[in-house]
């Protein structure tokens, strides 16, 4: 029996040679031990029996696959991961095309290894809450996090690109990660107790939850998959978690609105190959379950590095109007929901005083994802680009497609753009039905962030009516149209 001691439990490098050690020594699968004890002894290899075997001489190439796979398998915390791994590497040397052969059951078993770490990054993304702590050097940030699999040094340098300006730690049960505005290091493994427990952020994480929870889409089972139970005890919103569930049918009694569908495994599968590879010009998603799934995974521009997930468009799947913004902003980009934050309110406003029900309207952006840069400790929204914007065209065409709305309002000139393809003056076509190819009719007005940012207070109360008055015109095109 050959015994390979890996220095620690991610040690790739590691694995990767001495794997390619036993195999050159033509030692199977079955006679390798795999241990993990800190030594960072690597596999000497006893001198290969005289005319043992040849497999050394023989030329061998790794499919990238496999190695990609590997590389994410190997943060699991099964203990069969190694031999796992070293018995799909030996099998590849008279099976090449092994890795496609999704039944067979080692493929399968490194897949679903793949798959676990893949999902633990994506919750380590979403979950991490810093508290504030201060040290000698002033104020930092740390966070106590346990990770479901071994992700902490690959998913930090997420953390380092979405809070760069802020020195910040990770704590973790296996590894720490510092970011010192400078340096991303890696400390061993702490206890919950190093962390602190409570800061003034909390309060601003409560509230924000309450008001972004949304009662008519709540699926409990959904809801516990997403935001699993282990996570509860570091997040501060979870306390209201029961709460919010308790009351959620009472108020989805007052609410108008058509529940969201979670599209089936086939089709977030399919979603997610056409999100990467799709030409322009190729057949999109047929179901907006697909474009929800898609747009989080979507690869066709940079901008999803730095967001926490994809914001896909919200709202009935027939709804006769719809109303595009530019890009999700801060909020819009924690909750995965359009509109959620002061834009949103304003918009709500807006749509209130025009006598439109949001729950009968699809809101979405022109860009699915949030670009931004960092600035202190907050994120500053930057305008997308007619790159991102014509990238992103593909999940707005696919929104269009399938909501088949008469109207759609194009709010300020990113939207505009995406809506009709071309650079598009909001204050020259406002108040103006502009005919759209696929027998929409088209509207233009104002952003509400523009509103917002208005200085003046009576250049803004203008502004506003001038909004509102958009919206009552695009809603007055809707009831002309002829019935859904
Ligand atoms: N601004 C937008 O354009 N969209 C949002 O979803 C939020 C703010």
């Amino acid at each position: 029996m050959q015994v390979v001691r890996l220095a620690h439990e991610t040690d790739f490098d590691g694995w990767r040679e001495a794997a390619r050690s036993l195999r050159a020594h033509g030692v199977a699968p079955e006679a390798a031990l795999w241990t993990v004890d800190g030594a960072a002894e690597l596999f000497a290899p006893e001198p290969p029996a005289a005319g043992a075997n040849t497999v050394a001489e023989r030329p061998f190439r790794v499919p990238k696959a496999f190695v990609e796979l590997a590389a994410k398998a190997i943060l699991h915390r099964s203990d069969e991961r190694f031999a796992l791994l070293y018995r799909l590497l030996w099998r590849l040397q008279t099976e090449p095309n092994l890795m496609r052969i999704v039944s067979d059951p080692d493929v399968a078993r490194a897949q679903e290894f793949g798959r676990n770490v893949s999902r633990a990054a994506h919750k380590m993304k979403a979950f991490v809450r810093f508290r504030e702590a201060r040290d000698d050097l002033g104020e930092a940030y740390v966070s106590w996090f346990e990770p479901a699999h071994r992700v902490t040094e690959a998913t930090a340098p997420f953390f380092v690109r979405r809070f760069t300006n802020m020195r910040w730690s990770i704590l973790t049960p296996d590894v720490c990660a510092h970011w010192d505005l400078a340096d991303l290091t890696f400390t061993a493994g702490a206890d919950p107790a190093d962390a602190p427990r409570e800061d003034a952020l909390e309060d601003y994480w409560r509230t924000y939850y309450a008001s972004i929870f949304n009662p008519a889409r709540l699926k409990v089972g959904a809801m516990q998959s997403e935001m699993p139970k282990r996570y509860w005890r570091n997040l501060p919103e979870a306390a209201l978690i029961p709460e919010l569930i308790a009351s959620a049918q009472a108020r989805t009694a007052e609410m108008v609105r058509q529940p969201a569908t979670e599209p089936s495994r086939r089709v977030v599968k399919a979603a997610v190959r056409t999100s990467r590879d799709a030409p322009y010009d190729s057949a999109g998603p047929t179901e907006l379950g697909a474009v929800a799934a898609g747009v989080d995974h979507c690869r066709r521009c940079d901008l999803w590095r730095d967001a926490t997930q994809g914001v896909p468009g919200q709202g009935p799947a027939q709804a006769r109007l719809m109303l595009v913004g530019e890009q999700p902003g801060d909020q819009e980009d924690l909750a995965g929901l359009p509109f959620v934050g002061p834009a949103g309110q304003m918009l709500d406003r807006a749509l209130a005083e025009a006598g439109v029900p949001r729950a009968e309207t699809f809101v979405t952006n022109a860009v699915k994802h949030f670009k931004h840069e960092p600035r202190g400790k907050r994120r500053i929204h930057k305008t997308p680009n007619a790159g991102e914007v014509s990238a992103c065209r593909w999940w707005l065409d696919a929104e269009r497609r399938l909501v088949r709305p008469k109207v759609i309002v194009a709010l300020g000139g990113t939207a505009a753009l995406a809506v009709f393809g071309r650079p598009t003056a909001v204050g020259q076509f406002r108040q103006q039905a502009i005919q759209l190819p696929d027998q929409t009719q088209g509207v233009v007005t104002y952003h509400p962030s523009y509103l917002l940012r208005l200085p003046d207070p009576d250049a803004k109360k203008v502004a506003y009516a001038a909004f509102v008055a958009d919206l009552t015109f695009a809603w007055g095109l809707v009831k002309a149209s002829a019935p859904a």
